[in-house]
């Protein structure tokens, strides 16, 4: 063959006349992406995602079937090529049902690989359970107990009835193991932070910053470490010494010092840590109880100052007599339960809207109604004063009006229906705030200001947790520590941080699924969801001892055999999914009929989910040229093509032996029903 000139992206380049483009640009480590493409098999041409532009015509040509010609100068790279490979894929994405990610994992706000750690708690390792869990949650002992399971609010198990129960395989995992498991760890650097506040995202941020080998001195103004954790979480909902053990691992890994009774401002100033540490991270929290903004409030106790004397009295307060709580969200709840236990009067929560509007968990609500606490709802307090040894509180009953801006029926007040009630102890359980540190930026609500990205406010000084998203939850602190540890991170190297682009494809929230519509590779059990067991009724009214048991470990395995295995098999080696990642395709470009051409599970070990069939037909090839088998076919015409078995015959069972198609599918339309192991991913990253 004759030898000729090319030039791509600028680049003159020999090749031999008869090449494709697709050929010269790889023998010459030039990137194009492809999907129909296998040079094993005769060429398809049907996905143009190869797309490469004439650069003197302007003619638009797929690279994988078009040859070189002497002269030839083509554009492969430039942004009008990417944006015609974009909307290849965005097309080809308008049509493709799946879910690369479970939702359970895509609902926890720290991204923990939920769907891996249900399946080895199912098979009862346990260990791996929590090597899993640890990559991303660094609480697990005490998120495995406070969380409120926004995984479980995702779960596609609730398509046909309870969710599964996902957080307590955190808990058990945990309790099991985590004295034992140590996890891998850069060695360190040199390099080192000064972190302010050691709660959960502070705390958070150590861990994550001295896994990838950055020491850090964590400052706390308080006499302990742990923060929220310890402060603002009552005893029965999680137990001091659990939470001692867990923050001793922290000084463990080495390279982390917590100092407590370090106050910023008085001990420690901030222009000081500044200059003295490479990187410095605000997490100080959201301490500052809201007002109620009614006349006589300072005879109130705010609610996150109640919980903090509690705690650091041991749980042993005096008794608050008749007690009002004011709220509806976790706080009042953790306040009314705390009263319950230290007093024989009634306690009562006072809430503005509805029970069922309540930001509180559900589970908190029940569990405070059968401990015997009193609920208000639709009242609102006026003011509050004293009389004699009593306090008075005046409220005013409310109904529910017009939606207002968060689509909830405001609250409005009933006429005349104004009323006084008496109480030694009223506490005002209706938010916190953050309190910045003098000289740092601030949004309209009071919390630090960020750069959405890496998480910095200025110079090396970055904050994360409530004192940035305002008061939420420990996994939610948990996910802000880990974006400020990457901020960090990329400061020190070369500060262009910005977080990888992420697709996921996804078959809809399980509310808009029927039970009709559910793939899965294996029936689930049909078992109903483990119920939580707890303490007897009588010792949590009186004791501060844990309300909630841990699951055993025949009940974390039954409850992991309820887990549908929603995530895609071939989320990690997908070309789809990759070339989107890389060219910004959106999954929700072109809205799109996604023909239901359902799936097959027939065969032990492989799966044919036509959903996912990008109609590449490399799989039919492959049979048939390159293993000498007419196994596969595409059935029907057009847009009701479909990925079948020729004749719709079952696969055979030998078919496990050979493999080649569902090797070379590019995406998970044709896969091996268990996840690919590493050892098959590294073969087939060697054949790529
Ligand atoms: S085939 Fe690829 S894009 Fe489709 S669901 Fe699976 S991983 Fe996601
Ligand atoms: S069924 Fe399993 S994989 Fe699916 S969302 Fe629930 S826990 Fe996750
Ligand atoms: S099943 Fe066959 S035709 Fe469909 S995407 Fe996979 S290889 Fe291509
Ligand atoms: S058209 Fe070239 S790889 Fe699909």
């Amino acid at each position: 063959m004759s030898q000729i000139k090319v030039t791509i992206d600028g680049q003159t380049l020999n090749a031999e006349e008869g090449q494709t483009i697709l050929q010269v640009a790889r023998e010459n480590q030039i990137h194009i992406p492809s999907l129909c493409f296998d040079n094993r098999v005769s060429q398809n041409t049907s996905c143009f995602v190869c797309i490469v532009q004439d650069a003197e015509s302007g003619q638009w040509m797929p690279s994988c079937s078009s040859q070189v010609q002497d002269g030839m100068k083509i554009n492969s790279s430039t942004p009008e090529v990417e944006d015609m490979r974009k909307t290849a894929l965005d097309l080809i994405l308008s049509e493709h049902s799946g879910d690369c990610e479970a939702p359970c994992t895509l609902a926890c706000p720290a991204h923990a690989k939920v769907e891996e750690y249900v399946r080895a708690g199912r098979e009862g390792n346990h260990f791996e359970a929590l090597k899993i869990i640890k990559e991303r949650i660094p609480f697990p002992m005490s998120i495995g107990r406070v969380c409120p399971r926004f995984c479980e609010q995702d779960c596609r198990r609730n398509v046909k009835d309870q969710p599964v129960a996902i957080n307590d395989f955190k808990r058990l995992a945990a309790d099991l193991y985590y004295d034992e498991y140590l996890e891998d760890m850069e060695d360190l650097t040199g390099e080192k932070a000064a972190i302010i506040g050691a709660g959960p995202a502070g705390l958070g941020a150590a861990y994550f910053l001295r896994r990838a080998g950055i020491a850090s001195d964590v400052y706390e103004k308080r006499a302990e470490p742990g923060g929220m954790l310890r402060y603002g979480i009552p005893e029965y909902r999680l137990p001091k010494d659990i939470l001692e053990k867990e923050l001793a691992h922290f000084e463990k890994m080495g390279g982390i010092t917590i100092n407590c009774n370090q106050e910023l401002g008085q001990d420690i100033e901030l222009e000081e840590l500044k200059n003295n540490y490479d990187a410095v991270i605000m997490a100080v929290g959201c301490w500052q109880p809201s007002s109620m903004r009614t006349e006589g409030e300072e005879l109130a106790w705010g609610g996150i100052d109640y919980l903090e004397k509690l705690a650091s009295q041991n749980f042993e307060m005096e008794d608050p007599g008749e007690t009002i709580v004011v709220g509806g969200g976790n706080t009042a709840m953790d306040c009314v339960r705390s009263s319950l236990r230290l007093t024989e009067e009634q306690v009562h929560c006072y809430y503005r809207r509805t029970a069922k509007q309540m930001p509180a968990e559900e589970y908190e609500y029940q569990e405070a109604l059968e401990e015997g606490a009193n609920f208000e709802i639709l009242t609102q307090p006026i003011s509050l004063r004293k009389e004699g040894d009593k306090l008075v509180l005046k409220c005013i009953r409310m109904e529910l009006g017009e939606p207002d801006a968060s689509g909830r029926r405001r609250p409005i007040p009933v006429d005349d229906s104004e009323f006084e009630v008496k109480a030694d102890t009223v506490i005002a359980a209706i938010g916190q705030k953050t309190i910045a540190p003098e000289g740092v930026p601030t949004n309209d609500w009071g919390d630090v200001e960020v750069k959405e990205d890496n998480c910095r406010v200025e110079d090396n000084l970055f904050a994360a947790g409530d004192c940035v998203s305002g008061p939420a939850t420990i996994v939610e602190a948990v996910a802000g520590a880990r974006r400020v540890a990457n901020g960090v991170q990329a400061y020190l190297k070369d500060d262009t941080y910005k977080p990888p682009y992420l697709i996921n494809v996804s078959r809809g929230h399980w509310q808009s699924v029927s039970e009709d519509e559910l793939v899965y590779l294996q029936e689930p059990d049909e078992s109903e969801r483990v119920e939580q067991r707890h303490i007897d009724l009588d010792k949590r009214k009186q004791t501060f001892e844990e309300v909630s048991l841990t699951f055993t470990k025949d009940e974390v395995e039954l409850e992991g055999k309820r887990c549908f295995e929603c995530s895609c098999t071939a989320r990690e080696d997908c070309q789809l999914k990759e070339h989107s990642e890389e060219l910004g395709a959106d999954p929700e470009a072109f809205s799109g009929e996604k023909i239901d051409h359902g799936y097959n599970v027939e065969h032990p070990e492989i799966v044919m989910d036509r959903g996912k069939c990008i109609k590449c037909g490399i799989c039919i090839k492959i049979c048939n040229e390159v293993v000498n088998e007419y196994l596969l076919g595409f059935k029907n015409r057009g847009y009701n093509t479909k990925i079948d078995t020729a004749f719709g015959q079952p696969l055979p069972v030998d078919c496990e032996e050979c493999g080649e198609c569902l090797e070379a599918c590019p995406v998970g339309a044709l896969d091996w029903k268990v996840k690919k192991n590493e050892e098959i991913l590294k073969k087939l990253a060697e054949e790529k």
